[in-house]
Protein backbone atom coordinates (compact mmCIF):
# COMPACT_ATOMS: atom_id res chain seq x y z
CA UNK A 1 0.00 0.00 0.00
CA UNK A 2 1.16 3.38 -0.73
CA UNK A 3 0.49 5.88 2.15
CA UNK A 4 1.20 9.57 2.06
CA UNK A 5 0.97 10.09 5.80
CA UNK A 6 1.50 6.78 7.56
CA UNK A 7 5.14 6.05 6.21
CA UNK A 8 7.04 3.29 7.63
CA UNK A 9 8.81 5.90 9.59
CA UNK A 10 5.86 6.84 11.29
CA UNK A 11 4.45 3.54 11.86
CA UNK A 12 7.14 2.12 13.18
CA UNK A 13 6.88 4.67 16.02
CA UNK A 14 3.32 3.69 16.42
CA UNK A 15 4.20 -0.07 16.35
CA UNK A 16 3.69 -0.98 20.33
CA UNK A 17 0.50 1.29 20.33
CA UNK A 18 -0.70 -0.43 17.42
CA UNK A 19 0.10 -3.40 18.59
CA UNK A 20 -3.25 -5.09 19.87
CA UNK A 21 -4.91 -4.67 15.75
CA UNK A 22 -3.97 -7.30 13.35
CA UNK A 23 -2.63 -6.92 9.65
CA UNK A 24 -5.80 -6.29 8.46
CA UNK A 25 -7.00 -4.31 10.80
CA UNK A 26 -3.69 -2.28 10.48
CA UNK A 27 -4.36 -1.97 6.87
CA UNK A 28 -7.54 -0.64 6.77
CA UNK A 29 -6.16 1.59 9.87
CA UNK A 30 -3.91 3.07 7.85
CA UNK A 31 -6.54 3.45 5.00
CA UNK A 32 -8.42 5.46 7.15
CA UNK A 33 -6.13 7.41 8.79
CA UNK A 34 -4.76 8.85 5.14
CA UNK A 35 -8.13 9.74 4.16
CA UNK A 36 -8.77 11.71 7.64
CA UNK A 37 -5.77 13.23 7.33
CA UNK A 38 -7.50 14.85 3.81
CA UNK A 39 -10.79 15.73 5.41
CA UNK A 40 -9.02 17.68 8.14
CA UNK A 41 -6.76 19.57 6.41
CA UNK A 42 -8.77 21.81 4.25
CA UNK A 43 -10.54 22.43 7.97
CA UNK A 44 -7.48 23.78 9.25
CA UNK A 45 -5.53 20.74 10.78
CA UNK A 46 -2.05 20.32 9.11
CA UNK A 47 -1.18 16.84 8.30
CA UNK A 48 2.01 16.57 10.64
CA UNK A 49 -0.05 18.37 13.48
CA UNK A 50 -2.87 15.57 13.16
CA UNK A 51 -0.23 12.65 12.74
CA UNK A 52 0.76 13.98 16.54
CA UNK A 53 -2.27 13.90 17.55
CA UNK A 54 -2.24 10.20 16.64
CA UNK A 55 0.58 9.99 18.03
CA UNK A 56 -0.04 12.12 21.11
CA UNK A 57 -3.13 9.38 22.89
CA UNK A 58 -0.16 6.65 22.54
CA UNK A 59 2.27 9.07 24.40
CA UNK A 60 0.13 10.65 27.09
CA UNK A 61 -0.67 7.59 27.92
CA UNK A 62 1.95 5.44 27.98
CA UNK A 63 3.70 8.08 30.24
CA UNK A 64 1.25 8.03 32.56
CA UNK A 65 0.68 4.86 33.67
CA UNK A 66 2.61 1.99 36.30
CA UNK A 67 5.17 4.00 38.65
CA UNK A 68 4.07 7.65 36.94
CA UNK A 69 0.35 7.18 37.53
CA UNK A 70 -1.51 10.07 39.23
CA UNK A 71 -4.77 11.03 39.95
CA UNK A 72 -6.86 13.68 41.93
CA UNK A 73 -9.61 12.13 43.94
CA UNK A 74 -12.48 13.59 46.01
CA UNK A 75 -13.86 11.37 48.95
CA UNK A 76 -17.06 12.39 50.06
CA UNK A 77 -19.06 10.34 53.14
CA UNK A 78 -22.58 9.99 51.56
CA UNK A 79 -23.86 8.24 54.80
CA UNK A 80 -22.91 6.24 57.93
CA UNK A 81 -21.93 3.04 55.59
CA UNK A 82 -21.32 4.69 52.35
CA UNK A 83 -18.73 6.57 50.80
CA UNK A 84 -18.31 8.21 47.71
CA UNK A 85 -14.75 8.82 45.63
CA UNK A 86 -14.65 10.20 42.33
CA UNK A 87 -11.54 10.03 40.55
CA UNK A 88 -9.64 11.94 37.97
CA UNK A 89 -7.58 9.56 36.32
CA UNK A 90 -4.61 11.48 34.16
CA UNK A 91 -6.87 11.38 30.73
CA UNK A 92 -10.00 10.35 29.85
CA UNK A 93 -12.96 10.38 32.32
CA UNK A 94 -13.62 9.67 36.14
CA UNK A 95 -13.93 6.43 37.99
CA UNK A 96 -16.42 6.95 40.36
CA UNK A 97 -16.70 4.47 43.19
CA UNK A 98 -19.44 3.73 45.85
CA UNK A 99 -17.63 1.92 48.72
CA UNK A 100 -20.22 0.54 50.80
CA UNK A 101 -17.95 -1.44 53.04
CA UNK A 102 -19.39 -5.07 53.52
CA UNK A 103 -21.76 -4.61 50.67
CA UNK A 104 -19.40 -3.93 48.46
CA UNK A 105 -18.71 -1.28 45.71
CA UNK A 106 -20.86 0.01 42.70
CA UNK A 107 -18.42 1.53 40.03
CA UNK A 108 -20.00 4.36 37.99
CA UNK A 109 -17.44 4.26 34.53
CA UNK A 110 -14.13 2.32 34.75
CA UNK A 111 -11.44 4.85 32.66
CA UNK A 112 -9.44 3.63 30.59
CA UNK A 113 -8.89 -0.68 30.06
CA UNK A 114 -4.51 0.60 29.99
CA UNK A 115 -5.52 2.47 33.93
CA UNK A 116 -7.17 -0.33 35.00
CA UNK A 117 -4.46 -2.64 37.38
CA UNK A 118 -3.28 1.63 38.51
CA UNK A 119 -6.82 2.15 39.54
CA UNK A 120 -6.51 -0.91 41.56
CA UNK A 121 -3.24 -0.25 43.02
CA UNK A 122 -4.64 2.88 43.81
CA UNK A 123 -7.82 2.04 45.41
CA UNK A 124 -5.92 -0.28 47.58
CA UNK A 125 -3.31 2.94 48.90
CA UNK A 126 -6.18 4.81 49.68
CA UNK A 127 -7.44 2.56 52.06
CA UNK A 128 -10.22 1.49 49.52
CA UNK A 129 -8.93 -2.36 49.04
CA UNK A 130 -9.05 -2.42 45.14
CA UNK A 131 -11.71 -3.53 42.88
CA UNK A 132 -12.40 -7.29 44.19
CA UNK A 133 -15.41 -6.68 46.15
CA UNK A 134 -16.96 -4.69 43.62
CA UNK A 135 -20.80 -5.82 42.84
CA UNK A 136 -22.08 -3.43 40.38
CA UNK A 137 -20.31 -1.60 37.45
CA UNK A 138 -21.97 1.11 35.17
CA UNK A 139 -20.62 2.71 31.57
CA UNK A 140 -22.35 5.53 30.79
CA UNK A 141 -21.46 5.24 27.46
CA UNK A 142 -19.62 3.68 24.63
CA UNK A 143 -16.25 5.79 24.88
CA UNK A 144 -13.36 3.94 25.93
CA UNK A 145 -12.53 6.45 28.89
CA UNK A 146 -15.66 5.48 30.32
CA UNK A 147 -16.38 1.67 29.69
CA UNK A 148 -12.59 0.48 28.48
CA UNK A 149 -11.80 -1.37 31.51
CA UNK A 150 -15.52 -3.43 32.31
CA UNK A 151 -14.25 -6.16 30.61
CA UNK A 152 -11.64 -6.97 33.81
CA UNK A 153 -14.77 -7.12 36.11
CA UNK A 154 -16.31 -10.86 36.98
CA UNK A 155 -19.84 -9.13 36.68
CA UNK A 156 -21.06 -7.87 33.37
CA UNK A 157 -21.15 -4.00 33.31
CA UNK A 158 -24.99 -1.96 32.56
CA UNK A 159 -25.11 -0.43 29.65
CA UNK A 160 -27.69 1.35 27.53
CA UNK A 161 -28.88 -1.38 24.37
CA UNK A 162 -27.48 1.26 22.14
CA UNK A 163 -24.14 1.93 23.94
CA UNK A 164 -23.47 -2.11 23.23
CA UNK A 165 -24.25 -1.50 19.55
CA UNK A 166 -21.86 1.38 18.95
CA UNK A 167 -19.14 -1.12 21.01
CA UNK A 168 -20.16 -3.45 18.54
CA UNK A 169 -20.04 -1.14 15.61
CA UNK A 170 -16.59 -0.17 16.49
CA UNK A 171 -17.39 3.74 15.88
CA UNK A 172 -18.68 5.87 18.22
CA UNK A 173 -21.15 7.82 15.80
CA UNK A 174 -23.29 4.71 15.24
CA UNK A 175 -27.21 5.13 15.91
CA UNK A 176 -26.14 9.15 15.13
CA UNK A 177 -26.50 11.27 11.73
CA UNK A 178 -23.78 13.31 10.96
CA UNK A 179 -21.21 13.21 7.95
CA UNK A 180 -18.13 12.56 10.06
CA UNK A 181 -18.32 8.66 9.62
CA UNK A 182 -14.99 8.36 8.57
CA UNK A 183 -13.63 10.87 11.64
CA UNK A 184 -15.76 9.48 13.82
CA UNK A 185 -14.47 5.67 12.71
CA UNK A 186 -10.85 6.89 13.00
CA UNK A 187 -10.67 8.24 15.70
CA UNK A 188 -12.41 5.31 17.88
CA UNK A 189 -10.16 2.78 16.54
CA UNK A 190 -7.58 4.95 17.31
CA UNK A 191 -8.50 5.79 21.42
CA UNK A 192 -9.87 2.31 21.77
CA UNK A 193 -6.68 0.63 20.68
CA UNK A 194 -4.15 2.93 22.44
CA UNK A 195 -5.80 2.52 25.69
CA UNK A 196 -6.59 -0.75 25.68
CA UNK A 197 -10.12 -1.21 25.69
CA UNK A 198 -11.42 -4.41 27.01
CA UNK A 199 -15.05 -4.49 27.27
CA UNK A 200 -17.07 -8.18 27.35
CA UNK A 201 -18.92 -9.66 24.74
CA UNK A 202 -22.30 -9.86 27.14
CA UNK A 203 -23.83 -6.98 29.04
CA UNK A 204 -26.62 -6.36 31.30
CA UNK A 205 -28.83 -3.88 28.75
CA UNK A 206 -30.95 -1.64 31.03
CA UNK A 207 -34.50 -0.66 29.70
CA UNK A 208 -35.58 1.81 27.48
CA UNK A 209 -39.09 2.39 28.19
CA UNK A 210 -39.82 5.82 29.37
CA UNK A 211 -41.07 5.39 32.90
CA UNK A 212 -40.77 8.76 33.90
CA UNK A 213 -39.26 11.93 32.63
CA UNK A 214 -36.99 14.85 34.55
CA UNK A 215 -37.28 17.81 32.11
CA UNK A 216 -36.72 16.49 28.55
CA UNK A 217 -34.66 13.73 29.89
CA UNK A 218 -36.53 10.47 30.12
CA UNK A 219 -35.91 8.39 33.21
CA UNK A 220 -35.93 4.27 31.25
CA UNK A 221 -34.30 2.55 34.44
CA UNK A 222 -33.98 2.29 37.94
CA UNK A 223 -30.81 0.86 39.86
CA UNK A 224 -30.56 0.01 43.43
CA UNK A 225 -27.71 -0.19 45.34
CA UNK A 226 -26.82 -0.64 48.88
CA UNK A 227 -30.36 1.06 50.13
CA UNK A 228 -29.24 3.76 47.20
CA UNK A 229 -31.91 4.54 44.00
CA UNK A 230 -30.54 5.84 41.17
CA UNK A 231 -32.91 7.04 38.69
CA UNK A 232 -31.18 6.18 34.78
CA UNK A 233 -31.99 8.95 32.24
CA UNK A 234 -31.39 8.67 28.86
CA UNK A 235 -29.98 11.37 27.29
CA UNK A 236 -30.61 13.25 24.14
CA UNK A 237 -27.72 11.93 21.98
CA UNK A 238 -25.79 14.91 21.95
CA UNK A 239 -22.47 13.70 22.89
CA UNK A 240 -23.05 9.95 21.87
CA UNK A 241 -25.94 7.82 21.23
CA UNK A 242 -27.22 5.96 24.49
CA UNK A 243 -25.28 7.79 26.73
CA UNK A 244 -27.07 7.30 30.97
CA UNK A 245 -27.27 10.38 33.15
CA UNK A 246 -27.55 8.87 36.77
CA UNK A 247 -29.57 10.99 39.71
CA UNK A 248 -30.03 9.90 43.11
CA UNK A 249 -32.77 11.63 44.82
CA UNK A 250 -32.02 11.09 48.24
CA UNK A 251 -28.19 12.06 48.56
CA UNK A 252 -28.67 14.79 45.74
CA UNK A 253 -25.84 13.30 43.48
CA UNK A 254 -26.69 14.22 39.19
CA UNK A 255 -24.32 12.10 37.02
CA UNK A 256 -24.35 14.49 33.79
CA UNK A 257 -21.57 11.98 32.37
CA UNK A 258 -20.16 13.93 29.08
CA UNK A 259 -23.53 15.89 28.35
CA UNK A 260 -22.22 18.21 30.13
CA UNK A 261 -18.35 18.81 31.33
CA UNK A 262 -16.80 20.89 33.98
CA UNK A 263 -13.86 21.80 32.01
CA UNK A 264 -12.51 24.93 34.19
CA UNK A 265 -11.53 22.20 36.80
CA UNK A 266 -9.77 20.47 34.55
CA UNK A 267 -5.78 20.64 35.13
CA UNK A 268 -4.35 21.53 31.85
CA UNK A 269 -2.89 19.08 30.94
CA UNK A 270 -6.37 16.85 31.13
CA UNK A 271 -7.82 19.50 29.34
CA UNK A 272 -5.51 19.16 26.51
CA UNK A 273 -5.53 15.84 26.41
CA UNK A 274 -9.26 16.25 26.22
CA UNK A 275 -9.16 18.53 23.26
CA UNK A 276 -7.42 15.90 21.21
CA UNK A 277 -11.04 14.27 20.04
CA UNK A 278 -12.00 17.53 18.71
CA UNK A 279 -8.59 18.57 16.85
CA UNK A 280 -9.30 14.90 15.27
CA UNK A 281 -13.06 14.39 14.82
CA UNK A 282 -13.80 18.44 14.84
CA UNK A 283 -16.32 18.13 17.28
CA UNK A 284 -16.22 15.48 20.59
CA UNK A 285 -20.14 15.40 19.79
CA UNK A 286 -22.09 13.78 17.67
CA UNK A 287 -24.51 16.62 17.34
CA UNK A 288 -23.58 19.61 18.47
CA UNK A 289 -26.91 21.14 18.61
CA UNK A 290 -28.64 18.21 20.42
CA UNK A 291 -25.51 18.86 23.33
CA UNK A 292 -26.22 22.41 23.40
CA UNK A 293 -29.77 21.69 24.57
CA UNK A 294 -28.63 18.87 26.67
CA UNK A 295 -26.22 21.40 28.43
CA UNK A 296 -28.87 23.97 28.63
CA UNK A 297 -31.36 21.80 29.87
CA UNK A 298 -29.04 19.88 32.51
CA UNK A 299 -27.74 23.89 33.50
CA UNK A 300 -31.56 24.87 34.16
CA UNK A 301 -32.59 21.29 36.03
CA UNK A 302 -29.27 21.22 38.56
CA UNK A 303 -30.43 24.50 39.49
CA UNK A 304 -33.64 23.82 40.06
CA UNK A 305 -32.68 20.29 42.06
CA UNK A 306 -30.22 22.14 44.41
CA UNK A 307 -33.37 24.50 44.95
CA UNK A 308 -35.13 22.02 46.37
CA UNK A 309 -32.47 19.97 48.34
CA UNK A 310 -31.52 23.61 49.76
CA UNK A 311 -35.03 23.58 51.57
CA UNK A 312 -33.87 20.45 53.32
CA UNK A 313 -31.09 21.63 54.11
CA UNK A 314 -29.01 19.83 51.42
CA UNK A 315 -26.76 20.97 48.31
CA UNK A 316 -26.85 19.31 44.57
CA UNK A 317 -23.43 17.32 44.10
CA UNK A 318 -22.77 17.58 40.71
CA UNK A 319 -20.65 14.43 39.05
CA UNK A 320 -19.62 15.41 35.25
CA UNK A 321 -18.38 12.82 33.41
CA UNK A 322 -14.50 15.18 33.43
CA UNK A 323 -13.52 17.25 36.27
CA UNK A 324 -14.23 17.94 39.96
CA UNK A 325 -17.42 16.62 41.74
CA UNK A 326 -19.03 20.39 42.26
CA UNK A 327 -22.06 22.24 44.03
CA UNK A 328 -23.18 25.79 42.43
CA UNK A 329 -22.27 28.46 44.29
CA UNK A 330 -23.69 31.58 45.26
CA UNK A 331 -22.89 33.30 41.81
CA UNK A 332 -24.16 29.90 40.31
CA UNK A 333 -21.06 28.76 39.38
CA UNK A 334 -19.69 25.26 40.05
CA UNK A 335 -17.05 25.00 42.41
CA UNK A 336 -15.23 21.77 43.53
CA UNK A 337 -17.85 20.44 46.22
CA UNK A 338 -14.67 19.14 48.78
CA UNK A 339 -10.68 19.73 48.44
CA UNK A 340 -8.91 17.30 46.06
CA UNK A 341 -6.27 15.05 46.94
CA UNK A 342 -3.40 14.14 44.72
CA UNK A 343 -2.64 10.54 44.50
CA UNK A 344 0.71 9.57 42.85
CA UNK A 345 1.63 5.78 42.26
CA UNK A 346 5.09 6.43 43.77
FE1 LIG B 1 -15.23 11.15 28.48
FE1 LIG C 1 -17.38 10.66 26.04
Amino acid sequence: MTTEYFTREFMAKMALYLSPLNKKELHEYVKEGEEAIKIREPQGIAPEDYLALVKGIGDYLGANTGKNFTSDYQKIPLTSNITFYSFQLPGGGNLNIFDAGEDGKMVLDTGYGCFYQDCDKMLEKVGVDGFFDTRVVICTHADADHCGASGYFPMMPLMHPTCKAILDAGTRNYGSVNDLDLLEKFYTTSINTMSRMNVPDKVIECGTEPIGMRGLFPIIEKISFAGMEFEVWESLGGHIAGQLLLFEPKLGMLFTSDAFINFATLSKERADYCSIADSMIGSVNVDSEIARTERKELTRLAAELDAELKKEGKQLLICCGHGAVSKIDEDGKLVPATELIHYSAE
